[in-house]
């Protein structure tokens, strides 16, 4: 019995192991630069890009302070165009004064207001609505939040599978996504698609954090079976998402039918990129393979039956189909999307050394002693939570 006993402990060990992350032997993904640049304006040598903003008519607020914000941060110098889609045709006034505060900084920019087509927003035709309308409302009675409102469900499924092949986006390669009532907190004075572009760069981020379980059940399952099927080889960014069960090994597929857990029972962390601000290619997700995945988790229902976000599917998807090293931190940009914000640090050696990419929250408050702002003039947000370091530091073990 205790040989049993010893014998599953051991197997436990080893398969707990397995997830252990190799970092590398230097950091793979450095900041492209560190403070204030002269900005960095590379001629003639531009990105083929865009900022992309989707909002609705009433957003005109939010979406003006986002505007002013990435313009008189990043924009004012670097002159890159502005595209905003609409599942409703514009108003003159949305129109008219978000051209005019472009014309500001800007008297020759000409930013484009698209309307969505219907077979990129809507319920494709395989959905059960009356089991969709249940299961918002099941899940709205749970708190899962913004479940309840169909329109969200619409959203995400357009960021998760079509935004890249609106017309309006396909004179670009690159994308810069940008919110209503979001800031930038820092200057950025270099041109992040073009050195996106020159290190072979192909998905950018500012925040990791937590999923809300319960608007996912199902999502991890269903990309891991499709990984499998397509014989989709690990990468360590995905191990880096994922944590070891501890049961031992004849019960641990058992617990294949938790949420979020893979067909051998271990589980996503449900650590994530959020997608809210993305610097990204837009080849990613017009591949094959991203397309594939994409058609295989619509065709399943999940955007509607649960609340599938773009997030998490952008985020597993990089994971999936990219190098880790060709995911970048962009840890230089302060970021706020109230109630959370990105704060940049720059971590003491030790902390380094031991996989810390952002001081953690006790430090933080009594004033780390050797904490400097990687950031050009930033000027963080005294009222939003600053993301606490946990995924961060998982996710980045694999480049640094
Ligand atoms: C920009 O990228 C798009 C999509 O890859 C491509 O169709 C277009 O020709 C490119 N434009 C330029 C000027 O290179």
């Amino acid at each position: 019995m205790l040989f049993f006993v010893a014998l599953a402990a051991v197997e436990i060990i080893f398969h707990a192991k397995t997830f252990a992350i190799a970092r590398p032997a230097q950091n793979l993904d450095p900041p492209f630069y560190v403070g204030c640049q002269n900005p960095v304006l590379n001629g003639a040598d531009r990105a083929n890009a865009t900022f992309v903003m989707l909002a609705r008519n009433r957003d005109i607020g939010g979406a003006l302070s986002s505007i002013r914000s990435v313009q008189d941060q990043f924009n004012h110098n670097f002159h890159y165009p502005w595209v905003f889609l609409n599942d409703e045709p514009w108003t003159e006034n949305f129109v008219t004064q978000v051209s005019d505060l472009i014309a500001e900084y800007d008297a020759n920019a000409i930013p484009v207001f698209e309307v969505i087509p219907e077979n990129m927003w809507g319920y494709p035709d395989w959905i059960d609505r009356d089991k969709a309308r249940s299961s918002m409302d099941n899940m709205k009675a749970q708190d899962v939040p913004y479940a309840g409102k169909e329109s969200y469900h619409h959203m995400c499924r357009f960021n998760s599978g079509f935004f890249f092949d609106h017309h309006a986006l396909l004179p670009y390669k690159w994308y810069w996504r940008v919110e209503p009532s979001i800031s930038f907190t820092c200057a950025i004075t270099y041109d992040p698609f073009v050195e996106m572009e020159r290190h072979d760069k192909r998905y950018g981020y500012t925040v990791a954090l937590w999923e809300v379980g319960k608007s996912v059940p199902s999502l991890f399952r269903k990309i891991a079976d499709w990984k499998a099927s397509r014989s989709i080889s690990t990468t360590t960014l995905w191990t880096a998402m994922m944590q070891p069960s501890y049961l031992p090994w004849p019960l641990r597929s058992l617990a294949a039918w938790l949420p979020y857990h893979d067909s051998s029972g271990d589980s996503w962390n449900l650590c994530h990129f959020w997608s809210n601000f993305e610097i990204a290619d837009m080849d990613l997700f017009r591949s094959s393979e991203y397309r594939d995945l994409f058609h295989y988790l619509d065709q399943d229902g999940g955007f509607y039956y649960e609340r599938w976000g773009d997030a998490p599917v952008h985020s597993l998807a990089a994971a999936l189909l990219l190098r880790p090293d060709q995911v970048h931190h962009f840890a230089e940009f302060g970021y706020t999307h109230s109630p959370f914000q990105y704060c940049p640090w720059t971590p003491t050696p030790d902390e380094l050394q031991h996989g810390g990419l952002v001081p953690s929250k006790a430090d933080r408050k009594g004033g780390h002693k050797n904490a400097k702002y990687l950031g050009c003039n930033c000027k963080c947000d005294s009222k939003a939570e600053v993301i606490r370091p946990t995924c961060f530091n998982r996710l980045r073990q694999t480049v640094m």
